[in-house]
């Protein structure tokens, strides 16, 4: 049984994008495997600055992931910033990490270029992104195509802390899916919130649905076989079996397929699949102190473990003066 671990964004509505991409991946991780899982509040300081934005945002993080199935009871679930030890981890780590490794960050470089000051918290990201990973001795991280340098930054930086200092953190293997890599959005570009082509999970029926009708098609003449490199299909595919699929082909080779009613079959598919889910999420809304519960409880449970490794590394570094220590 391996420790996997994982950090989420608090950015907002989420979608399909988000749910295909990496969480239903997460949650089935849960099965086999130690889940430790947790929502980067700290990290979205560099990008939110509103209090209730934050607030609102992490809170409702919280209730997406344990209504699609993230159990609390079995798994390790909280708010980075209730474990607070990892902004220490974050300063003792500073120590051992030179600056061009922060430079050759694309993703400082890109987050620059769309606009965002350049400010500390944006610069250490990673190196608060890898005290996120070794504090709690995650050995696999399932992430995003997008954040597999920061895994290979955190790499280099545990590497370095164990030669400097000795073995004290566990070197973690970053588990990269690139089956579900790209989902589109509906304009056919890769879905997220930056490109505002996105279908959220929970909402307003009539809005989701008119998102659905909104996917980009091609103007095949209706007589013609479609094409099946596309959003429409690709889309459809993430609800379907082997077999499933099969006739999806066959349906967009098959003359008189009609777009329209495809998009339509599609919603229906993906408003039966939410189903229970969205149930779920609307008992959760009307009972957040069960949600706020259980990520203190689970603050609690990481915060523990936590405690065993930035004590090794104090003591690694020569923090501690009990006599005991020296
Ligand atoms: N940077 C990650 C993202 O934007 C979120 C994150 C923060 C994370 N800390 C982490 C992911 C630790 C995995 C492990 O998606």
């Amino acid at each position: 049984m391996k420790r996997v671990l994982s950090g989420i964004q608090p950015s907002g509505e989420l979608h399909l994008g988000n749910y295909f991409g990496m969480m239903s991946r997460m949650i089935r991780y849960q099965n086999e495997n130690e889940l430790f899982c947790f929502i980067v509040n700290y990290h979205a300081l560099t990008t939110i600055q509103d209090k209730v934005s934050l607030t609102n945002n992490t809170l409702n993080a919280a209730m997406d992931f344990i209504s699609l199935g993230l159990d609390p009871e079995k798994s390790t679930f909280w708010v980075q910033s209730d474990v607070p030890q990892v902004c220490e981890s974050t300063w003792l780590l500073s120590n051992i990490v030179n600056l061009g490794l922060l430079d050759r960050s694309t993703s400082y470089k890109n987050k620059l270029a769309k606009g965002l000051t350049a400010n500390l918290g944006l610069y250490s990201y990673p190196v608060l992104m890898a005290s996120d990973i070794l504090l709690f001795g995650g050995e696999i991280v399932p992430v995003g195509q997008d954040q597999k340098q920061h895994l290979e930054i955190t790499r280099d930086i545990a590497l370095r802390f164990n030669k400097v200092y000795g073995d004290v953190f566990v070197i973690p293997e970053p588990d990269i899916d690139k089956s579900t890599k790209l989902i589109p959005g509906i304009d056919g570009q890769k879905m997220s919130k930056s490109y505002g082509n996105t279908i959220p999970i929970f909402g307003e029926e009539k809005n989701i649905r008119k998102k659905f009708m909104s996917i980009v098609t091609d103007s095949t003449d209706i007589q013609q076989p479609k094409d099946i490199d596309t959003a429409l299909f690709h889309l459809y595919s993430l609800f379907l079996n082997e077999s499933e699929k099969e006739n999806l082909v066959n349906r967009f080779k098959s003359p008189g397929m009609r777009y329209g009613d495809v998009k339509n079959d599609l919603f229906e598919c993906f408003w039966t699949y939410f189903e229970p889910y969205r149930k779920k999420r609307n008992y959760l809304e009307n009972h957040k102190d069960f949600v706020v519960n259980h990520l203190k409880n689970g603050a609690k449970k990481a915060s523990e473990v936590a405690e065993v490794y930035i004590s090794n590394a104090r003591k690694a570094m020569g923090l501690n003066y009990e006599i005991a220590d020296i």
